[in-house]
């Protein structure tokens, strides 16, 4: 309040004392009154002259106000009335201002010269005003994401200059306007491009007029919208059209077969709606890349075999839709194919992928037919579902394909090329290492030409993409970091993005209203492969205000008469010592909660910084584990105690739990969950989210149900590994730790690496846990962490512990150990002998298995399989276990090696090998896998670092 009342006077006293500037005096008044009308204006709008004094975000030409661009400036309140009297405005943007809304009043009508309207993700609510359609010069109107509801309105039509119109994501309702002779509709815009109209509650039919052939549109989005009756015919009519999205709606009857006039659909998705009789056939739409038929009530028919001449598809989904008899082999030698989704349908016979099958085939989900047979071997990294069909037996042992995988939330994320640092709080490493506050936000992609997620080149090329436009459009844009693209339940593809400063370590607001103006207006014009998008920027709190504001207020006094000027200093000491107060207050309530900043996005689900992991309450866990029951508990050790818990959708967790003593600094915590939230690999244990709450620190893990690599080698969990098995286990754990040390950002040492820490999920995949120890990598000249040693007896490279110089080769030697058990089944120190010396010992090169038998597994040896490979094994082991660090391969040299071995194995590396173990299905119930004396997850947790 007080605050408010200062500026209020110093804003009177600006007016009082108004010496001419440049700016019209309309335009001025107009622009206080915009001031007045936002709670926390940071901007350096003072003195008298917008134009002459450049306040931020405001463009002029001459003395008029042309634009006012302040995406991302966080504004609090609404928007006056008085922007009328701008009359010369031709371009209004305050996109991402998430506490910026209220009614959008009928004055933004009068604003006759406005050609760009956007006030994306914003929180304005009620109906888009009639007078919209006064705004005769709009060509880019994007309204989308806000709570606008009520009819969408005909006046639209007027708008006959418009491109692009956005109103996605409110909660529009009524149908789609179309004019009727006195009132105009959308079908009027013939020059528009884009129709979003997605993810709102539109209903009635889609009307027949709303389609016409002088229409030049590329993008029909209706999806998510309560539409009914019948696709109209005139669809047609507008063979311009590039993606098509009616999904996820309640339309009827047949596909009109008009809709084959459309030659250039690259994407087409109709399914999730009531459509009936035949899909039409679509071999005239040749660059068709990707199809969606899903669950609608189509006639029963064949497969069709038109799909099999388009070449350009990547993505096949008709799960849902009546399809039976084979599937045609031929479909997968289509060059492009990625995915294929045929389930619940009655298809049956044999599954035959064929010789020639796409080389970028992912995934084949056939879930749910009637399959006989499956395809025999399959190369390459193809995910095979075949759960629910003929095929896979009831019960007794099935093969991998017949087990419904957890849905796989890997990706790839360009490589890093340079080694990160450890950064404070709040400061990230940017893909060039340096600590820097970027400005963050997350693509929409509204439809996609692929669907393969874990080709990281799909990734380079939007973040290539980006960097070039930021850099021809002169940004102070260092680097683009793009990440975690997830599919949501909408099919739209979601890609979390960090843009990071140039030079400094964080934007000035000029900065953010540009690269943020560039991406709300659609100037980014995205690679080939992605289709419309919506940019949602974050908020941006970390300006350097100080320094701007200063400057500005300076200004404010030097204009001013010297009596006035008195007061206003006096003001000015006055409102600097508030703010002053206020600031050191706000410091202090967030050095008590270091997740302070985080608790506006808590109602959003996901932490944003944190990358997939959710911030749980205490309640939440409490009820997650039935009251942290002893019955949960699952192991424990000297950090606290770790409980199974099962989530709301039946999905189990482990939760660790810190006792008293072992709670860490809020800070420390945080920069932990950072951390462990960024790293992300099939052959880690992944974080699945965390605690803070109530004194409480948590963290919660995903479940793995088959215990650790140390219960399976002693036979205590019920499992038993055969050498392919064996050499599989150790590729994934070896692909973990790689993964840690050349890809995680930053590099993390594990510190801890052994056969407890190795746990293995219901495919026997290995999966590395406890990073809990682990310790980041330092800054880019040292390649090495001094610290105090740590680790375990037995596992612990002689070369750390005499120097304490802890490198990424400690991992190494520890893994070697870990190796030389996969191969005996012997602990690394038994009854006092040293496993390193034991096979040492008798080895001689020019015997059959190096002459190793007696130390061998006699488990190995009972499955009656050749150990080939088992020599290179050995050599391998022993080189990680060199008593010099720099005679130990690197992980990945490790991992190629190991693959070099499963080839000679006659295993083909990329794929799993059918588990041979006969019971490993049932494993997890006769033997609990988190026994207290082996817990995976039992480093002293949390640590300080
Ligand atoms: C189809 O796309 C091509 C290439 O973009 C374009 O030249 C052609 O005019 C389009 N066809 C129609 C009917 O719009
Ligand atoms: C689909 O249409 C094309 C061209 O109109 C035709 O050549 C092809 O035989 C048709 N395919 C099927 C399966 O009907
Ligand atoms: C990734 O996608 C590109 C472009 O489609 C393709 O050329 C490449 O082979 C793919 N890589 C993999 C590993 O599938």
């Amino acid at each position: 309040m007080v605050q408010r009342a200062l500026v209020f006077v110093l804003l009177a006293l600006n007016q009082l004392l108004h010496v001419a500037g440049d700016t019209d005096p309309e335009d001025y008044n107009a622009l206080l009154s915009l001031m007045r009308s936002w709670e926390n204006l940071s901007m350096n709008w003072g003195g008298q002259d917008p134009c002459g004094e450049n306040w931020q975000g405001v463009w002029c030409s001459g003395s008029r106000v042309t634009k006012i661009i302040l995406p991302s400036m966080n504004l609090v309140g609404t928007l006056s009335d008085n922007i009328e009297q701008l009359s010369e405005l031709r371009s209004l943007d305050l996109s991402y201002n998430k506490d910026l809304g209220g009614m959008l009043l009928p004055s933004i009508g009068n604003l006759k010269k406005l050609e760009t309207l956007a006030l994306i993700d914003c929180n304005f609510y009620g109906p888009i005003p009639d007078s919209i359609g006064n705004l005769q010069q709009l060509t880019f109107l994007a309204l989308n994401s806000n709570k606008f509801s009520g009819w969408i309105p005909n006046s639209i039509g007027y708008l006959s200059n418009l491109r692009w119109l956005d109103l996605s994501e409110n909660q529009l309702e009524g149908s789609i306007p179309v004019s009727n002779g006195t009132t105009p509709g959308l079908d009027k815009l013939v020059g528009a491009k884009h129709f979003h109209l997605g993810n709102n509650k539109l209903s009635g039919g889609i009307p027949s007029q709303l389609f016409n052939s002088n229409m030049t549109l590329q993008h029909v989005l209706l999806d998510s919208n309560k539409l009914t009756g019948a696709i109209p015919e005139t669809i047609g009519l507008v063979q311009t059209l590039v993606v098509v999205r009616l999904d996820r709606n309640i339309l009827l009857g047949a596909v009109p077969s008009n809709i084959t006039n459309l030659i250039n659909v690259t994407d087409l998705l109709l399914s999730n709606n009531k459509l009936s009789g035949s899909v039409p056939n679509l071999s005239s739409m040749k660059f068709l890349t990707y199809v969606d038929m899903s669950n609608n009530s189509f006639d029963t028919s064949a497969f069709p075999e038109w799909l099999l001449s388009l070449q350009s598809l990547t993505t096949i989904i008709m799960e849902g839709t009546q399809l039976q008899g084979p599937v045609p082999v031929s479909l997968f030698s289509l060059p492009n194919l990625e995915t294929v989704v045929l389930r619940e349908n009655q298809l049956n016979g044999a599954l035959n992928l064929g010789a020639r099958y796409s080389s970028q085939l992912k995934l084949v989900d056939m879930q749910n037919n009637q399959i006989s047979e499956a395809p025999r071997v399959i190369e390459g990294n193809i995910t095979l579902i075949l759960t629910n069909n003929p095929v896979c037996p009831e019960t007794g042992e099935a093969d991998n394909y017949c087990l419904v995988p957890d849905p796989d939330t890997s990706y790839s994320v360009p490589p890093v090329k340079c080694k990160p640092i450890l950064c404070s709080s709040g400061q990230v490493s940017s893909p060039r290492c340096s600590c820097a506050y970027p400005y963050r936000g997350t693509f929409i992609f509204r439809s996609i030409s692929f669907s393969d997620l874990s080709n990281s080149s799909y990734l380079m090329a939007l973040e290539e993409g980006l960097i070039s436009t930021f850099e021809s459009n002169k940004m102070p844009v260092g680097t683009v970091s793009v990440s975690d693209p997830t599919m949501d339940s909408l099919a739209y593809l979601n890609v979390t993005t960090e843009i990071f400063p140039s030079g400094e370590d964080r934007f000035n607001r000029t900065g953010i209203t540009g690269i943020a103006f560039l991406l709300s207006n659609q100037i980014f014009k995205a690679p080939q492969m992605y289709g419309p998008y919506a940019f949602i920027g974050d908020n941006y709190d970390n300006y350097a205000v100080s320094l701007e504001q200063s400057k500005s207020s300076s200004r404010g006094i030097i204009t001013g008469a010297a009596v006035a000027g008195f007061i206003l200093l006096l003001c000015l000491v006055l409102a600097g010592f508030y703010a002053f107060r206020q600031k050191k207050r706000a410091n202090r309530a967030i050095g008590n909660n270091p997740f302070a900043q985080w608790d506006t996005d808590k109602a959003r689900g996901d932490v944003p910084q944190l990358k997939g992991a959710k911030w749980f309450s205490f309640e939440e866990l409490k009820k997650y584990t039935n009251n942290f029951s002893e019955v949960n508990e699952i192991g424990s050790g000297g950090y606290g105690k770790v409980y199974r818990g099962s989530l709301q959708m039946g999905k189990l967790i482990a939760i660790k739990r810190a006792q008293k003593e072992s709670v860490q600094g809020g800070p420390e915590f945080r920069t932990e969950i950072e951390l462990l939230s960024r790293v992300h690999h099939k052959n880690l244990v992944s974080l699945v989210g965390f605690c803070f709450d109530q004194g409480e620190q948590l963290l919660v893990y995903e479940f793995v149900p088959n215990g650790t690599l140390r219960d399976a080698l002693s036979g205590k969990s019920g499992i038993r590994l055969d050498w392919i098995k064996r050499l599989e286990i150790s590729l994934g754990a070896a692909r973990g730790i790689a993964y840690l040390h050349e890809f995680a950002n930053p590099p993390i040492i594990h510190r801890d690496i052994k056969s407890t820490n190795i746990l293995l999920d219901k495919h026997l995949t290995a999966k590395v846990a406890d990073f809990g120890l682990s310790k980041i990598m330092g800054d880019c000249e040292k390649s090495h962490v001094s610290t105090q040693v740590k680790g375990t007896v037995g596992y612990l490279d002689p070369d750390y512990y005499m120097t304490q110089q802890l490198t990424e080769k400690s991992d190494v030697y520890s893994f070697g150990v870990v190796m030389l058990e996969i191969m005996t089944g012997r602990r690394p120190i038994e009854k006092g002998k040293y496993i390193v010396r034991e096979v040492r010992m008798p080895m001689d090169k020019t015997k059959d298995l190096y002459n190793l038998h007696e130390i061998l597994d006699q488990a190995i040896a009972d499955f009656g399989i050749a150990l080939k490979g088992l020599e290179k094994f050995v050599d391998l082991a022993l080189r990680c276990v060199e008593d010099s660090g720099a005679e130990r391969p690197t992980m990945g040299e490790v991992v190629k090696e190991i693959e070099n071995i499963m080839q000679l194995a006659g295993v083909n590396p990329r794929t799993e090998s059918t588990a041979t173990s006969e019971t490993y299905e049932d494993a997890s119930m006769r033997h609990h896998p988190y026994n207290p004396e082996f817990f995976p997850y039992s480093a002293d947790f949390p640590h300080p670092r």
